[in-house]
């Protein structure tokens, strides 16, 4: 029997992480964690609960309530992806919505999230054999992934791809606001006290501006092959 290996996939926002992470994993046989997708369940959470409005977070509140949000992941037969569930309820679609990517970088920020979160996405990944994507998977999650990959590609390639995403779905949506949003995540995302993206000492980086998702597909699954046979 092949060793289990971790591995790590960390970059900017809308580089197709969630993809290739997800075809990663199901080609290994592994678990998929989109680690994203938790911290915008805390977000949703937020704006339901009125701790959050205009970009101002009630953070004593937030923190008094962390215990009572569950997030859970159930795997959709239709769409072979795993769906995002908030204390029972599938919120899948919600936390994908640019209200809460507008709302998500202030809540990711904050030090008691993502040390609860943390904790979360540590218990999953202990027995291994997990593919898990974010921002601080490689560095803080796990710092001693077998395979950490950095991804990488420039802001009006990723807003084109977030834009074309959400017009499939039927969304109406604003390309220059996308763009506009995409910019502002990666500064957050870099410049925040807490866990900033940055890539790892030992992450192999990948920009895949001009390449293709096939092409993309086989390079991982040789990186990941090539450890998991090491
Ligand atoms: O990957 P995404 O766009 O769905 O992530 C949503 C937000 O969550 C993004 O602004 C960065 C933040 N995030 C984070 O801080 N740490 C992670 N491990 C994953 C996401």
């Amino acid at each position: 029997m092949k060793r289990k290996i971790t591995i790590a996939i960390d970059g900017f926002s809308s580089c197709g992480k969630s993809t290739m992470a997800k075809d990663l994993a199901k080609e290994l046989g592994y678990i998929y964690v989109d680690s994203g997708a938790m911290y915008r369940t805390v977000t949703l959470y937020a704006m339901e609960n009125d701790l959050i409005s205009n970009g101002i977070i009630n953070t004593e509140k937030l923190e008094a309530e962390m215990d009572n949000i569950h997030i859970t992941f159930k795997f959709n037969d239709i769409t072979k992806k795993p769906d995002t569930y908030l204390n029972g309820t599938y919120v899948e679609d919600k936390i994908r919505q640019m209200e809460v990517s507008n709302n998500v970088s202030p809540i990711a920020a904050l030090g008691f999230v993502r040390k609860a979160l943390v904790k979360m996405q540590q218990a999953m990944g202990k027995e291994k054999g997990i593919v898990m994507d974010g921002r601080d998977i490689g560095t803080v999650v796990f710092p001693d992934a077998e395979l950490k990959i950095f991804v990488t590609a420039s802001p009006d390639v990723r807003a084109q791809r977030r834009f074309d995403e959400l017009t499939a779905k039927g969304d109406t949506v604003n390309y220059n606001e996308i763009l506009e949003n995409v910019k502002k995540r990666d500064y957050i995302d870099q410049n925040r006290e807490e866990s900033p993206l940055k890539q790892a000492d030992d992450a192999i980086v990948l920009d895949n501006s001009e390449i293709t998702i096939e092409e993309q597909r086989r390079w991982l699954i040789n990186k990941a092959l090539e450890v998991i046979n090491r």
